[in-house]
């Protein structure tokens, strides 16, 4: 019976390792380019709350490193930079209101993201989400930041 448990925690040991090679995880690439921020506060509140997932300067925790969580930010982070990079930003369009009205309804950042006091930088007090609404509306228009396909596309808007 013991020696069938030790069998069992090698066995995991083994699977847990090899997860670990598995080469999906978050990297990033330079920064192309950002919007003109329209203060310093603004660029400061958005690299606290939205760089994590919507940017090329991803910062994770050494743990969030570790797989299988490390696949799930992965996937997370890939989904957040293709609705959103504020790394690679091309002149033109114009598309705050998205951004702004996620902020005020509360979507964003989302909840989790600060659970268990954790990337409290990202917990904004309600002047800082104030300040952060009113300062990307300043920012982003004139700015496309999202995935450019989609706009192209525009599938996924006709929702009649
Ligand atoms: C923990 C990761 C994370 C953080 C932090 C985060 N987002 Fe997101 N965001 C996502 C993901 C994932 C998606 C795409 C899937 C979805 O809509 O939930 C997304 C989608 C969006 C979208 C597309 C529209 C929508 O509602 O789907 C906008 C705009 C957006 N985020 C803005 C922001 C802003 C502004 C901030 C900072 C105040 C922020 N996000 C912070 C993960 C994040």
């Amino acid at each position: 019976m013991k020696r069938r448990l030790v069998f069992v925690a090698i066995g995991l040991a083994a699977i847990f390792g090899v997860m670990q090679l598995v080469p999906y995880r978050v990297s990033n690439s330079p920064v192309k380019q950002e919007p003109t921020w329209d203060s310093g506060r603004t660029r400061q509140l958005a690299v606290a709350a939205c760089f994590d997932c919507h940017s090329n300067q991803v910062n994770t925790y050494s743990w969030e490193k570790i797989a299988p969580l490390s696949w799930w930010i992965k996937g997370h982070v890939d989904s957040g930079r293709s609705s959103l990079n504020l790394s690679e930003c091309t002149q033109g369009g114009g598309e705050s209101d998205d951004a702004v009205e996620t902020i005020r309804e509360g979507s964003m950042p989302p909840g989790y993201f600060t659970w268990f006091g954790l990337h409290s930088s990202a917990k904004l007090t309600s002047a800082e989400k104030d300040e952060l609404a009113a300062g990307l509306q300043a920012t982003l228009s004139g700015w496309n930041c999202g995935d450019d396909d989609e706009d192209e596309d525009e599938d996924e808007d006709e929702d009649d």
